[in-house]
Order: structure tokens, then sequence, then C-alpha cells
């Protein structure tokens, strides 16, 4: 999807909820720097940060002005230039099972003042991200939540969960094999040449990974501030394959007390190459005067224990939900990945919201390329495989992250024929367990 996200309609439905309040629904012009700087102050406001600096602001009025940006505004508050609300959206691609991207919407920087809370003003937002998403032509919508209670209720789910990974440096004995490239120190500004392409490789080989933005790569190589204390602390390392050429990368930072063997701490890895991935693992848990070894939105599924000879050394803490999907189109989600099996697959779909809910049948080929269509309602029953799910059971199972007899057997999914579970079950697996390693 490549067009400009402002150029979509200010949605009516939300614009008129909030006038009800007595609150203004802006879509903020980039152009506007004062009002664009008022709106990243308040959405750090929001997420208890504290007062970025000018440098910071600078950034994410950056980031944000690429984005479709809205903000909520009180003339009767203090001061009515900072909105009360923030919220923002953007086309970007999902990953999902198959190695292809689909269309989607990433929801980000929700924020409501304390001043303002409960009264309906984040419903407002999200149902007007959800009328942004399908006029972009997304096929989902997508977000990383700060709580998990939010955000079903517009119909989102986990698909892709995220782990701390914390490795024990003293049982640390490496068994994988040796990778024929090498791991070199590189300084980060070098590395932000080869950084985007690594990353985009190494996204694409992964189901529940979303595209990465120019922002984000910068804020991984400590390049955003490069004078302020956690980017000096930052060490940036490239893995180069036999060729020679870049495969992956990592920053990390090692905190330690003065005397003391310090934490290796890393919140970037990122490998185009099952190679890479290996090496700078090994790089990272190798390092000599440390104790432990930490990773954060690591994979659930890490081959990492099968490398040491101590599988015991690889504690996997902080299991979260970490991608939340909420699917718009069923016929443009569901053909977009590849399935486990032939065969075909009847579901029917329920949605408060109205957006996805329908009949559907997916007819499998032997490659695992899906033809979905749209049932009639009246159309007569299938006599196949078929499941009675609700919109979050079916953002759940899309990317293979949880079996669908799984949520029957938590009463969400229905088995409407027989052996449709065990059918679904193999069909939705994915060859790689969805992860996400960013926040957005
Ligand atoms: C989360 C937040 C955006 C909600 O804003 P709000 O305007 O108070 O929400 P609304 O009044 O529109 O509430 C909508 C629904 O969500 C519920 N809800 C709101 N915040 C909730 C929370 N933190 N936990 C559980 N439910 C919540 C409301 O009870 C309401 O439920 P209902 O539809 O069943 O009546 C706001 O509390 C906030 O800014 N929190 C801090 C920043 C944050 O965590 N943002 C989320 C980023 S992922």
């Amino acid at each position: 999807m490549s067009f400009d996200p402002r150029s979509i309609p200010v949605d009516p439905s939300a614009t008129a909820a909030l006038a009800r309040n007595g609150l203004e629904y802006r879509l903020l012009d980039p152009a506007d720097q004062p009002a664009m700087r008022a709106w990243a102050e308040a959405e750090t406001r929001g997420f208890h940060h504290p007062r970025p600096r000018e440098i910071d602001l600078d950034h994410d009025v950056a980031v944000a002005g690429e984005r479709r940006v809205h903000g909520v505004y009180d003339r009767t508050a203090a001061h009515p230039e900072v909105p009360v609300a923030t919220v923002d959206g953007w086309p970007t691609g999902l990953s999902v099972p198959g190695g292809r991207s689909v269309d989607a919407w990433a929801v980000s920087a929700v924020t409501v003042s304390p001043t303002h809370r409960r009264r309906g003003i984040a419903r407002a937002l999200m149902e007007g991200e959800l009328a942004n998403a399908r006029n972009a032509g997304a096929a989902l919508a997508m977000l990383t939540a700060t709580e998990a209670t939010i955000y079903g209720r517009y119909g989102y789910a986990p698909a892709a969960r995220a782990a701390t990974i914390t490795v024990d440096r003293r049982r640390t004995h490496w068994i994988g094999p040796d990778a024929p490239g090498r791991v070199h120190f590189v300084d980060p500004t070098s590395l932000r040449e080869v950084a985007p392409g690594i990353a985009r490789r190494a996204v694409a080989r992964t189901p529940g990974e979303i595209d990465r933005w120019p922002g984000i790569i910068d804020r991984a190589l400590g390049l955003v501030n490069p004078d302020g204390d956690r980017a000096r602390a930052l060490r940036t390392v490239r893995y180069d394959d036999e060729h020679g050429q870049p495969q992956g990368f990592a920053s990390f930072r090692v905190t330690r007390e003065p005397d003391e063997p310090g934490v290796l701490e890393f919140d970037f890895l990122s490998a185009a190459t099952d190679d890479a991935e290996r090496a700078l693992w090994r790089f990272l848990v190798e390092q000599d005067f440390v104790t432990a070894v930490r990773g954060r939105l690591r994979s659930v599924d890490e081959p990492l224990p099968w490398l040491l000879e101590d599988p015991r050394a690889v504690t996997i803490s902080d299991v979260g939900d970490h991608l939340w999907v909420r699917v718009l189109d069923p016929v443009d989600a569901l053909s977009a990945r590849r399935y486990g099996l032939p065969g075909s697959l009847e579901l029917r779909v329920a949605d408060p919201l109205g957006h996805a809910r329908g009949r559907f049948r997916l007819t499998v080929d032997d490659r695992g390329r899906a033809e979905v269509e749209r049932l009639d309602e009246g159309a007569a029953a299938a006599s196949g495989p078929s499941l009675q799910l609700g919109v979050q059971e079916l953002g759940a199972v899309y990317l293979g992250g949880v079996r669908p007899s799984v949520l029957s057997r938590a009463g969400r999914i229905v088995e409407t024929a027989p052996r449709s579970l065990a059918f679904a079950d193999r069909l939705f697996e994915a060859e790689r367990t969805p992860h996400l390693s960013i926040w957005f």
C-alpha cells in the first residue's frame, strides 16, 4: 500500500461521537510544527514517559509526520492547544505464514489524558482507526498493547507472542555449528546503510513481524540522540557471511557496577539467515566479564537452548501477548497467507462491529495457497469441515500462534462438522512460530 495516509476523509462517526462530548477530533497537518510538537508531548505524557528532550521530540515529530495523526481537543482546557487524546495510524505490511506480507494498518500512540478518561474518547478513536484502515484497503488492523484488557472489545486478539530470554553466562558452552562468516564491531552510522535491508529480510521470514520504519532503525542504533547516555552505552555489531555480505546486526549494552561483572542486555538482534542468527547469539552469550545476557522481545521458540550444551542456561520469562490483530476483510487476510495442507474449510465469523462478519470458504491447493470466497448467508451448510468463531478468535489463529482446538477447549470456537478442529489445527499451522520483536 503506497499512498498518503492523510488522504483518507476524516471519519464522520468519530467526529460526531467526540462532538457530543464537546470535543474536536482533528487530523493534524505534519507541516503544522507547533501542533505536531504539542501532540507528541501529549503522547509522551499519556504513556507516563519523562518530558522529551528537544532532540527526541524532533525525532518523534518526524516519525509521526509520516503517519496519519489525530488529536482530540478540548476548547475549555487550560491549554486548549494540547490534545487531550492522541492516536496515529499508518499502512504497513505484516509478514504472514508462507513468506508473504499482508496489507495492514498499524495503530499506535493511543492515549487519553487522565483529566478526560472513561467518557468514550478511546472508543471513538479506535473505531475511527478501524474506519481509516478499511478506507486504506487494509485487510486487518494491528497494534501492541500496554494492557491486555483494552482492545478485545474492538475485535483485536493476541496473535504473536514475545518473551525475555536470559542466559546464565557461566553455563554457556556452545555446541552449535561454527558460522561460516564473521561478526564485526561496526560504528552505528555505517550500520545504518545496511541495517534496513537486513531488517527487511529478517521481517519477511518471520510471521508476525511488521515492516520497519526508518526511525526505529535509528533508535535501535542509538542515532536519534547519539550523545545521550543510553546511546553512548550501545555497542553495535554486524554479521557478514562467508562472501562478505551483511546478513545480521545487533545492538547491545553492558550494565555494570564498578569492578563487578556486568549484564549484557539487548533489544535488537536482526538476522536475515540462520547462520547470522546463530553467530550473533553466540557473540552475545560468549562475552567475558558478564554474568548474564538478556534479550527482550525474543521469540518464545528460539533455537538457542539447542545450541548450548546446557539448555538450562536459558530462562524464558515475561512471555506476553505482543502483537494484536484485528481482521477487517477475511477474504484478503485469509488469502494472503499459506496453509499447512490442502482441503477446504468453512468459517462462520461473528463480529459485533460488522467489519468481518459473514461466511467464508477457504479452498487450499496442494501448494498451500488458498482461494477464499464470501458465501451467501442463506447458502446451504457446508458438507466438509466448518467452524463458527468470532473475529477475535479469527485474529488469534490467523498467524498460527494458537491452535483452533485450544480456543475450542476454551469454548471460543465451535466445531460445526466432525473433525473440523483437527483439520483446522493443521491448516493454520505456520512454518515458524509467529513473533514480533518491536513495540509500535
Ligand atoms: C487506555 C486508555 C486509552 C482508555 O481511554 P478512555 O478514553 O478512558 O477509554 P473509553 O472511555 O473510551 O473506554 C472504552 C472502554 O474501554 C474500557 N477501558 C478503558 N481503559 C481501560 C483499561 N485501562 N483497562 C480496561 N478497560 C479499559 C472502558 O471501561 C470502556 O469499556 P466499555 O466499552 O465496556 O464501556 C487510557 O486509559 C489511557 O490513555 N491509558 C494510558 C495510556 C495507554 O495505556 N494507552 C494504551 C496504549 S496501547
